[in-house]
């Protein structure tokens, strides 16, 4: 395949606006993969269990398909992105290796808050972008009004966006036309010294790391041998070939291809993302690489059973080996043993990691609450810290402690103008500064979009925050953001003390606006989850040495029958009793016995 003859191209979508649907019905139009039955969506680029339970994409995938038009075939390589926000590095590694988008929006939903960001991820690659409306079938659809959509924000001609079904396969055609038609194609000389940029890498426990690359230039085949410049490891190809849309083996990979190499690399964490590859022997210009994903929400995770820790640690291990994004460090507490604190791009990704290793691993598992990453400015160096327990106790300039300082986001969110005040409002509770809007369709409209902008503390959109403005958008609110670098701060450290001592494994830190709710809330949720004792136990929510919140559990009497918590616990407790495993389970802290489970309850309920 000569370079022209190649279009290397990615869709770019908000969540749900029908990616995975297009792709199916790409690669079905192609040949690459069989007709599904009525128009059935197989989506078979997503593989993961969690993917399809959540309807998501989590980790990109690749696929090459052959098109005929007129004389000539083509070879086209779809760089699948996933579809979420916490993925948004992920979406810009992919893009690295193309030249042209498809940027599908939903007919009916309209631009939303993702179409932005990966469309200026795109523009600033410097792709090719061609703008799809999908869903064109459905009743609800308003063509027109997204046109003027995408025409005011993003300065689209109108005439220049498809109309598709990916649904029906209405107009998907003209999509593969026009990805000919507009998108260049790759640039690279056959003849030149071989370059490639690894975009991608899997585990495979047979062959070792299987790395996606794109050829940049020369030509590469099984059994050379190749280094990578990041690493100065060398390596011999052993099998190289392109996603078809599984592996299939070629002689050969040329400029402008996409395929997938293997060639006994060993650990996963050899294969960098956005290394350049070149030839033993010989020197290149190495591909500008990328900044690594880096981690911005933290949590311990422990086994329900601390026994279980070898296991959970091994199947940790074994999926970060196909998430490279996912950070790991062991660390122990005195209330849930032994355990790994992991960092993840964002809240999303956490909740999708800690499903497949219950999925995939049958891991039963207790997760903290989630932490960012904070700087603490000390007179002589700064610490970031990602872990309660590394917080000060107290932020005072006497302890050489300057300042602290958060993550700050600037956050993108699109909302009918009906919920704008609503939305306002919501961004306010959560500390946002510099709020601001616009609206995105000139009047005559009964119903507005309005995009609201705003910076806020990453902190605040970790916990729940994407729900309560599903919420109280009724469900039409699209949220984005990035990073938009450090802040200082009034945080605070709040822990929680059964019996008068501190249960490291709860320790929050809070603004200090919010002490005073926060503080009562988990205290309340401490006095409801833990069991009763012979004895009172008082529950405290501290700062420093203040008292922010009390409750007190009340004394387990002998006349407490059944209907009470403390009932059931009690027989449940006998019951126990006859199982050996149930002693080594309690937790003691400050007298207080605890089943492990009840972590498992205080942490999971919201
Ligand atoms: P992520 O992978 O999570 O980013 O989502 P996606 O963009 O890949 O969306 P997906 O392809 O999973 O489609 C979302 C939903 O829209 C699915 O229920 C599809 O069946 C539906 N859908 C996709 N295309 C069309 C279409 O053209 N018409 C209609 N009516 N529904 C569609």
């Amino acid at each position: 395949f000569p370079c022209d003859s190649i279009r290397n191209f990615s869709i770019i979508a908000h969540i749900d606006h029908g990616k995975s649907t297009l792709a199916d019905r790409l690669l079905e139009m192609t040949g690459t993969i069989k007709m599904s039955s009525k128009g059935a969506n197989k989506q078979v680029l997503d593989k993961l269990k969690v993917e399809r339970d959540r309807g998501i994409t989590v980790k990109a995938q690749t696929a090459s398909m052959f098109y005929q038009q007129k004389e000539r075939q083509y070879l086209l390589n779809l760089i699948d992105t996933p579809g979420h926000v916490d993925f948004s590095w992920e979406v810009s590694r992919s893009m690295a290796a193309c030249q042209g988008a498809l940027l599908l929006v939903d007919a009916s939903q309209g631009v939303q808050a993702q179409s932005l960001s990966v469309f200026h991820t795109a523009r600033e690659r410097g792709l090719k972008i061609i703008p799809v409306l999908n869903k064109i079938d459905l009743p609800a659809a308003q063509p027109d009004r997204v046109k003027a959509q995408m025409h005011s924000i993003f300065g689209i001609d109108p005439s220049d966006v498809l109309h598709i079904s990916a649904k029906t396969g209405e107009g998907i055609s003209a999509v593969l036309r026009a990805i000919i038609e507009r998108i260049p194609p790759p640039s690279g000389e056959s003849t030149g010294k071989f370059k490639a940029f690894l975009f991608d890498s899997s585990y495979d426990r047979y062959r070792g790391v299987i790395s996606l690359v794109s050829i940049q230039d020369g030509v590469l085949r099984k059994g050379e041998r190749i280094a990578s410049f990041h690493t100065r490891k060398k390596y011999e190809i052993t099998e190289l070939g392109i996603m078809h849309p599984e592996e299939v083996p070629t002689t050969q990979l040329l400029p402008g291809q996409v395929g997938y190499i293997a060639c006994n690399m060993k650990q996963s964490s050899e294969a960098h993302i956005g290394d350049t590859l070149h030839r033993v022997g010989e020197m290149v210009e190495p591909m500008p690489g990328f900044q690594p994903a880096k981690a911005m929400v933290f949590a311990g995770i422990y086994p329900v059973d601390s026994n279980d820790f070898p296991k959970l640690e091994e199947s940790i291990k074994r999926l970060t080996l196909t998430d490279r994004s996912v950070t790991v460090q062991r660390e122990s507490s005195a209330a849930l043993g032994q355990g790994c604190r992991l960092g993840f791009l964002g809240s999303l990704h956490m909740d999708v990691f800690r499903q497949r290793l219950e999925d995939e691993h049958d891991a039963k598992i207790v997760v903290t609450a989630p932490t960012v990453p904070y700087k603490v400015v000390y007179k002589d160096r700064t610490v970031i810290v990602s872990n309660p327990t590394d917080f000060p106790d107290i932020i005072d300039t006497s302890m050489h402690v300057r300042e602290v300082q958060e993550p700050i986001v600037k956050a993108s969110i699109i909302v009918p103008e009906e919920f704008l005040g609503e939305m306002m409002d919501l961004c306010f509770e959560h500390r946002a500064e510099d709020v601001d809007h616009r609206y995105l369709e000139s009047s005559g409209e009964t119903s507005s979009r309005a995009l609201l902008t705003c910076t806020m503390p990453l902190n605040e959109i970790v916990m729940n925050f994407f729900d309560k403005l599903k919420s109280r958008s009724s469900g039409f609110a699209s949220f984005d953001y990035e990073a938009a670098g450090y802040k200082r701060s009034n945080l605070v450290k709040m822990i929680f003390l059964l019996n008068n001592k501190p249960v490291d494994a709860l320790a929050l830190i809070v603004h200090q606006s919010a002490e005073q709710t926060i503080g009562k809330m988990w205290v309340k949720k401490l006095h409801k989850v833990i069991p009763r004792q012979l004895f009172e136990v008082p529950i405290q929510a501290a700062v420093g040495k203040r008292v922010i919140a009390r409750e007190t559990l009340s004394a387990l009497r002998a006349d407490v029958t059944a209907g009470l918590y403390g009932g059931h616990y009690e027989r449940k407790m006998k019951h126990l009793e006859n199982q050996k495993e149930a002693k080594r389970r309690m937790k003691r802290i400050g007298r207080v016995d605890l089943p492990q489970e009840a972590f498992f309850d205080i942490l999971s309920s919201k």
